[in-house]
């Protein structure tokens, strides 16, 4: 493969890294974490494999949804630094050769935002119309996301007696894209950013943006979407917009577009709540069903593969029986769960921290097809919070080393916004500082997958097809891009097992590229065995390719 032919589509082959500047890295011992601490690290995350990171939403804010409730979109929480600070992260960054993208949270703002702040004063005020206001909230009843704390997608306003409507909490009034205003305002947002150097956006909540009443355009409503994306193109090509898009596969393609006119890359929820179901079951199969269901996208476009992201694990789209079996696995604990439908916690306890499964459920999102992305602190298998603070059990300060702080901040404890994780998941125990130093380590080892996700371009690139290995057990995927093609065997159970591979066509070279530590040696290609939670990843090539 030609680097230069895919260069220009940087994100088909990124490895993601999500991060919460809040609680990343405190360089002033306030408590906070901030720009300048990140800045600091971006070595760290270099040295790890990363190629783009997202910031999660870091704009002034009350935190009443943890930042995703912005009250100014053009300037930075002061806790966080100011935008000086901004620019020196994105161009050390990008000196290290890794991009940077943010959030775009535009479906909604704070109630603390000066236009909401204007908007329900009176109904005459200027700002009234970049908000859904109704005399009464329509009948028809809408699917909460976040049952349990909200009962309406409405919200009376007592002073000017209107409904105002919010996909999200009430706090969070949604935005009202039939006014041209609003979208040049959300236009001038993305240009505002785009100027000071990010390299695209993580769109917050796609689906709301266009699945709604009070769109411009009833009759097409991705019309907004497509505006985002022109207006991307004309101002920095190679910006890329990753979206938010909660649904099954089928409805995820229209979020693409035709030939790069909306998204370009999509989070891939349904083979993340696949892979669960797979790993609760000790069974490949309903990973193998839903890779070799999920539809093909054009060239531009991609998937963005993970494990674990900063809200609950979603567990929408399964059926309500695969679920059960989820959390009954996952989250034995009712307390674990959250809206009916997630999981609030960390990859390493839900695996008990055994390194065979976490390997085995990191080779398996480096591997299969789509661009990786992992949540900060997952590299070295940091474990949740109490679940008392709901998706925050997630969001715990970083540990960067053994001290009590974890290094996160030379602060006390009280001056905190979460805690530092206790017990097996502390930082004397879970830390970056020693994991780096440690070849066995999980961080050491997810270093080696990005490094050979990097060198293996194909993974992402190549056209999919899914084995039948004659053993349930066995996830046998492949992917083939011009004459090279990537294989990898994963075994998801706790059992010894022999996969059977497809014969390889005359005159090919097989390339093992990694694999699961001590592996038993090699035979024939087609008979592969593999120890329990096992795995192995090769290019088959005309001629043997170095591996890297
Ligand atoms: C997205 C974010 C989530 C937030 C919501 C509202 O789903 O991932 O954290 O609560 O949007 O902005």
């Amino acid at each position: 493969m030609n680097p230069a032919d895919t260069s220009d589509l940087w994100w088909r082959t990124a490895v993601f890294y999500c991060l919460d500047v809040e609680t990343f890295q405190d360089s002033d011992g306030d408590g906070h974490g901030d720009f300048a601490g990140l800045t600091r690290r971006i070595d760290d995350l270099d040295a790890l494999g990363v190629t783009c990171i997202w910031l999660m939403p870091f704009q002034p804010t009350p935190e009443r949804d943890d930042g995703y409730d912005i009250s100014d979109f053009y300037s930075v929480d002061r806790r966080f630094g100011d935008l000086g600070r901004v620019v020196e992260a994105i161009r050390v960054a990008h000196d290290r050769g890794i991009r940077v993208v943010i959030d775009l949270v535009v479906n909604h703002t704070s109630d603390r935002h000066p236009w909401f702040v204007s908007a329900r004063r009176s109904r005459t005020s200027r700002f009234r119309d970049y908000y859904v206001w109704r005399d009464r909230p329509p009948r028809k009843k809408e699917q909460l996301v976040f049952p349990g704390e909200e009962t309406s997608m409405w919200e009376y306003d007592e002073r000017t007696e209107q409904y105002f409507r919010h996909s999200f909490y009430r706090h969070q009034p949604d935005l009202n894209f039939a006014n041209p205003e609003v979208r040049s305002e959300v236009a001038r947002i993305i240009g505002f950013w785009l100027k000071l150097g990010v390299d695209g956006f993580r769109v917050d909540a796609v689906p709301f943006l266009v699945t709604r009443e009070g769109i411009a355009d009833e009759q097409d409503p991705h019309s907004f979407l497509r505006e985002v994306r022109r207006f991307v193109n004309r101002r920095e090509a190679s910006a890329m917009l990753l979206g938010e898009v909660g649904l099954a596969h089928q409805e995820q393609l229209d979020y693409f577009g035709d030939e790069g006119t909306e998204l370009d890359l999509q989070f891939d929820f349904l083979t993340t709540a696949k892979l669960f179901l797979a790993l609760s079951r000790q069974q490949a199969t309903p990973l193998a069903e839903v890779l070799a269901s999920r539809p093909t996208v054009d060239a531009r476009h991609g998937w963005a593969i993970f494990l674990r992201h900063h809200d609950e694990l979603n567990l929408g789209l399964l059926d309500d029986a695969e679920k059960e079996e989820v959390f009954a696995r996952f989250a034995p604990d009712e307390d674990q769960r959250i809206y009916g439908r997630g999981i609030i916690r960390r990859l390493a306890p839900m695996l008990e921290s055994d390194p065979r499964r976490l390997r085995l459920a990191y080779s398996l999102l480096f591997s299969l097809p789509g661009a990786p992305m992992i949540f900060y602190g997952e590299e070295i298998g940091m474990g949740e919070l109490s679940t008392d603070l709901g998706r925050g059990a997630v969001r715990g300060p970083m540990q960067w080393d053994a001290g009590p702080l974890g290094g996160f901040t030379t602060s006390t404890p009280s001056k905190l916004r979460r805690p530092v994780a206790g017990g097996a998941y502390a930082p004397a125990h879970v830390n970056v500082h020693d994991q780096r130093r440690d070849p066995e380590s999980l961080w050491s080892f997810i270093a080696t997958l990005a490094s050979r996700y990097r060198s293996t371009p194909e993974i992402a690139w190549g056209d999919l097809h899914v084995q039948d290995p004659g053993d349930p057990r066995v996830l046998a995927h492949q992917t083939t891009y011009g004459d090279v093609t990537f294989i990898a065997v994963h075994n998801l159970s706790a059992e010894p097992v022999t996969a059977r591979l497809e014969p390889l066509a005359e005159g090919r070279t097989v390339t093992v590229l990694l694999e699961s530590s001590g592996s038993a040696p090699q035979g024939e290609h087609t008979e592969q065995l593999l120890d329990g939670y096992g795995f192995r990843w090769f290019r088959v090539s005309p001629d043997a390719w170095s591996a890297a």
